[in-house]
């Protein structure tokens, strides 16, 4: 991979983005800055796309129009795996847009009507890298799996029961299922990096306020570790 495109989607999910890379230049493309620069000697161009797929979507294209050869994603997400604790990581396999609803017309949940695919695949090699990265850096915390996304925080043990019986997923989020989609859409590969900082349940709003700083750091130091490893 010779440069990689790094997405976070709040300013706490690319805090240590904007501290550790050496920027050599900047842009604008539909209000959305681009930071170009060197990680660890890897050319990098990272940007915060802001929350939802729209954003994630639009900033994914912008980045692969920009050269990138493959897309990380970094942050936080609800755990809808019960094993799952604050903290630990989901690397993902494949991504689905949960709030993707044409079930009126017999379409399953999440399925993209009239398109060959609803699910997106992450990369197998990048799936790979966060792979070990995790198993040293936070052994026994991190694993793979479905991600979730939709644009709803989600805060009730129902919803999280029902989007765990729907459509499997061990966390929610609300952009990377975008970011897989318009990646696989261009051909190039991916793979969302997602820290829990919350259950998804009633708690989740506190939580989440509690942990979102240091689960973006935890999700952070995986994509950091990656890019050592490429
Ligand atoms: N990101 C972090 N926690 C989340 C939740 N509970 N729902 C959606 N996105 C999230």
């Amino acid at each position: 991979f010779g440069t990689v495109g790094i997405i976070g989607a709040m300013k706490e999910e690319v805090e240590l983005l904007h501290r550790n890379v050496r920027v050599t230049g900047t842009r604008s493309k539909a209000g959305i800055e681009y930071v170009t620069g060197e990680l660890h000697g890897k050319q990098v161009i990272f940007c915060r796309s802001g929350v939802g797929k729209v954003n994630a979507a639009v900033c994914t294209q912008v980045l692969i129009d920009q050269g990138v050869d493959c897309v990380l994603f970094t942050g936080v997400a609800g755990a809808l795996d019960p094993g799952l604790d604050v903290g630990d990581i989901v690397i993902s396999t494949v991504c689905q847009q949960h709030d993707m609803d044409v079930t009126a017309l017999g379409f399953p949940r999440g399925v993209i009507p009239f398109q060959e695919q609803s699910e997106f695949a992450a990369d197998d090699r990048l799936v790979g890298l966060a792979v070990s990265a995790g198993e040293s850096l936070f052994p026994g915390r991190c694993r793979t799996g479905k991600v979730l996304s939709g644009d709803q925080f989600i805060a009730s043990r129902e919803t999280v029961r029902e989007l765990r019986e729907t459509m499997g997923g061990a966390c929610v989020e609300m952009e990377g299922a975008a970011v897989a989609q318009v990646c696989a859409m261009n051909g190039v590969p991916f793979v969302i990096i997602r820290s829990m900082s919350d259950r998804a349940d009633g708690g989740a709003p506190d939580s989440f306020e509690a942990f979102t700083i240091e689960a973006s750091n935890r999700s952070y130091r995986l994509v950091e570790s990656m890019i050592m490893r490429m």
